[in-house]
């Protein structure tokens, strides 16, 4: 395995020349299609008037949900979100119409045009009052194990709290968007920035009312989609098809920024309440929990992000009473969707608030709970699977040795007593993180590889690159399955006529699923390639035939042919040179009905241990280090996969302090530009970032043993806020502090001296 091939796409990227989908050329022709959005958080529309924007010069119709030819549904798990409003809007940014103009400043003067009177209707923001309202978007969820009730009448401690954390915009560089043309036979072609070419093919053969088959869907790669793009790019897929489609004229469907972050999903906040019992030795004998997910005004995946909290309801410990209840309800915001982590952070926050609101009544470091509790091989998790190949103690072990956490103990206490108005904290936080879709179905995926004569490959498969570096590890499977150059091997885009009814590149599962049905591919290739030499070179069965380097070795030794000329002479004998690859995983299984079962194919573990210092005068504060022990298994590559595990602890460190989404409560986002939404920079990264690659041999169930590492590393974020908020308690001993996240530096600030004098 060659692993010094980086990211194939870093040039590209660097140079400006990686194209997304608004570089593709546009034909002539082209129609600019704008989101005409509703301005009220709920209500029955009473009147909407667009005949004078309609007349506009260079408008060339406007469309509401009556010009939709096939079903105005775009709900992925629940049909339950129209893709224009009809006669109600649920919440702000919904789309309502559509303004096709020959340009795109027409379209933005005809949106000023348009006059729409609605009825007001109740607003509701809060999932605990939706849910008091018995408004929810799906049945909620309950897993069980052991009894908690005996459970809690046996524990010497009980604490109980509640907890909230915040909502993430998924903020990526590209925003969401398509381009489609028209094509012969009625169908239509659509460029869309999408991690699900197949759910915006389903979608739009849905409106159209066509058959899939009409629908062609062609990703080039992504800016960035983060679970943002695993759903909703699905409606502007339908908007720029359906305009082309009906109009027979290229139609481009792009949001600025600002519309993007007004009419998308965005990770789901939660509210949520605990309950943990510990024994005298400090055991967690019991947990209860009972999650309020804010999904909005649509189901969207908001059921399988509900799914996933329960699964990383424990995180990585061993509870042996467990009960965890989630609840998906509607709000009047817009529909909230996947975001990295899937659900999984939303659980783990509550459950590290747990630990630590037990420690500081028990007047005990939090981290000796952790560790006392830390789960191991044949433990069952609450949902019936028993633990295998655990990494968790192992992880936990090497960060406290080889980052010296009791002398950063001391360290800190230290210089505590030294600064009067600079205050650290620290805190270790581990992370256990299921993968597989839990949605068993969808873990398959399929490949296609084609030889060319002269001995190039083109490789399609159903991932999508969208920065993660999964084509330069699709890249990695090829040229080591047939041991020729990276040079030889092209990746196509991700085309649904290519490769058919893929998953969502999601769920940290592309490489493994894709990975592993392209060696399906490459090995049918290989196969034959190899019976060809048996027949060509040798009438031994039992020769070890084997290509290095492109040249073919027979028992060791060189042979007559290299992977050029073996490629000529097959193609010669009429050797199929083209091979489809196919991948399901095995053994996963779950019951819905009992909730228990094997949902995923293995665990990713870790720790990290995060160090903070806290301006006591200003509120501010800097992450001083983040300091992580991965489980990678045996990382195919290890630039990108350090690069997964960076940016997945600034992204999780940006939603635990400084991201903050904020809806007034008629539903409005405040926090709607770049200039009132503050993501992480270079300036707020932390100083350090150390990552040590725990040494394991992988897991056989994962690429070349080499682990899915796109979301679990979003979780080490989540120390953050214990260390900040610990930082905090140094300067104000008696400080009231929520476990409430995002802890930004207003909130530090009033928490340093509340109740004052602190
Ligand atoms: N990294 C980059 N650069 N851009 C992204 O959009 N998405 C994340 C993660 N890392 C993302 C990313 C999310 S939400 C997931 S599920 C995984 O990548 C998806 O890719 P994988 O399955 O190949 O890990
Ligand atoms: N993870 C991410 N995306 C998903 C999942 C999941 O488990 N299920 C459906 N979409
Ligand atoms: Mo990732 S949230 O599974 O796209």
């Amino acid at each position: 395995m060659d692993n010094t091939i980086g990211n194939i796409d870093a040039a590209g990227h660097v140079t400006g020349r990686s194209i997304y989908v608004d570089d593709i050329p546009v034909m002539e022709g082209m129609l600019f299609v704008k989101v005409f959005d509703s301005p009220i958080a709920h209500g029955r529309i009473i009147s909407i008037d667009f005949s004078a924007a309609e007349q506009m010069e260079g408008i060339v119709k406007i469309f509401s949900y009556k010009d939709i030819p096939g079903q105005n549904q775009i709900g992925g798990i629940i049909p339950d979100e129209p893709l224009l409003a009809d006669h109600e809007v649920h919440y702000r940014g919904q789309p309502v119409l559509l303004i096709v103009a020959e340009n795109e400043d027409t379209a933005e003067e005809a949106f000023k045009e348009i006059k729409i009177e609605i009825e007001p209707l109740p607003i509701i923001t809060d999932p605990r009052d939706a849910f008091a309202q018995g408004k929810l978007l799906s049945p909620s969820r309950k897993f069980v194990m052991g009894d908690v009730k005996t459970a809690f009448s046996n524990c010497k401690y009980i604490f109980e709290g509640q907890t909230e954390s915040g909502g993430q915009e998924q903020l990526y560089l590209e925003t969401q968007g398509a381009y489609a043309y028209p094509n012969e036979h009625d169908s239509v072609k659509i460029f869309s920035s999408t991690q699900g070419p197949t759910q915006v093919q389903r979608t739009v053969a849905r409106v159209l009312g066509v058959g899939m088959n009409k629908v062609e869907v062609d990703v080039p790669r992504l800016g960035g989609g983060f679970g943002g793009k695993e759903d909703q790019a699905s409606s502007w897929g339908a908007m720029a098809a359906m305009v082309a489609w009906i109009l027979k004229r290229p139609a481009k469907c792009i949001p600025h920024r600002m519309e993007d972050m007004r009419m998308t999903g965005k990770r789901n906040p939660y509210s949520s309440d605990f309950k943990i019992g510990l024994d005298g030795d400090l055991k967690i004998i019991a947990y209860e929990a009972t999650f309020y997910q804010n999904g909005g005004a649509a189901a969207d995946l908001s059921p399988a992000i509900l799914e996933r909290t329960l699964f990383h309801a424990t995180n990585s410990y061993h509870i042996p009473h467990v009960t965890v209840t989630a609840h998906s309800c509607k709000t009047n915001l817009p529909p909230n969707t996947a975001f990295r982590g899937f659900g999984g952070p939303q659980g783990m926050f509550v459950m590290e608030a747990a630990i630590d609101h037990a420690a500081k009544s028990l007047k005990v470091d939090p981290d000796i709970i952790q560790r006392k509790n830390m789960m191991d091989n044949g433990d069952e998790l609450p949902y019936g699977q028993i633990i295998k190949e655990c990494q968790a103690k192992n992880c936990w072990d090497e960060a406290t040795d080889i980052y010296n956490v009791e002398s950063v103990k001391k360290e800190v206490e230290w210089f505590n007593t030294q600064n009067q108005f600079y205050k650290k904290g620290w805190s270790l936080m581990p992370v256990c993180f299921g993968i597989s879709f839990t949605n068993t179905m969808m873990n398959q995926a399929r490949a296609l590889v084609h030889v060319y004569s002269d001995g190039t490959v083109g490789v399609s498969t159903g991932a999508v690159e969208m920065g993660q570096g999964v084509n330069s590890k699709m890249l990695q499977v090829v040229a080591t399955c047939f041991g020729i150059s990276p040079q030889k091997i092209k990746l196509e885009t991700t085309n649904t006529t290519r490769v058919a009814n893929t998953s969502p590149s999601a769920a940290s599962s592309t490489a493994d699923l894709n990975g592993k049905a392209l060696l399906d591919a490459c090995n049918q290739i290989k196969e034959r390639l190899f019976s060809f030499i048996k027949t060509e070179l040798t009438d031994n069965e039992d020769e070890i035939i084997e290509i290095k380097d492109e040249v073919v070795y027979i028992n060791d030794e060189a042979s007559i042919f290299n992977w050029k000329n073996l490629i000529q002479q097959a193609f010669m004998k009429r050797i199929n040179l083209s091979a489809k690859g196919h991948y399901a995983t095995p053994i996963i299984n779950f019951d819905k009905t009992i909730e228990k079962g094997h949902p995923f194919a293995y665990h990713v573990y870790g720790t990290a241990l995060t160090i903070v210092t806290v301006d006591c005068l200003r509120g501010t504060y800097e992450i001083d280090a983040v300091k992580v022990v991965h489980d990678f298994g045996s990382s195919m590559n290890r630039s990108v996969d350090l690069g997964q595990c960076e940016g997945g602890i600034v992204q999780g460190i940006g939603w635990m302090t400084m991201e903050e989404i904020i809806y007034n409560e008629e539903g409005k986002l405040l926090s709607n530009a770049l200039s009132t939404y503050k993501i992480p920079d270079i300036y707020s990264v932390p100083k350090t970032l150390d990552v040590k690659f725990l040494n394991t041999d992988g897991n056989d169930m994962a690429i070349f043993k080499s682990k899915a590492v796109g979301e679990p590393p979003l979780m080490y974020g989540i120390g953050a806020y214990f260390a900040i908020r610990n930082a905090v308690l140094a300067f104000n001993p008696a400080a009231d502090i929520a476990y409430a996240a995002p802890i930004t530096p207003e909130k530090v600030l009033m928490a340093l001296y509340n109740p004052v004098g602190g």
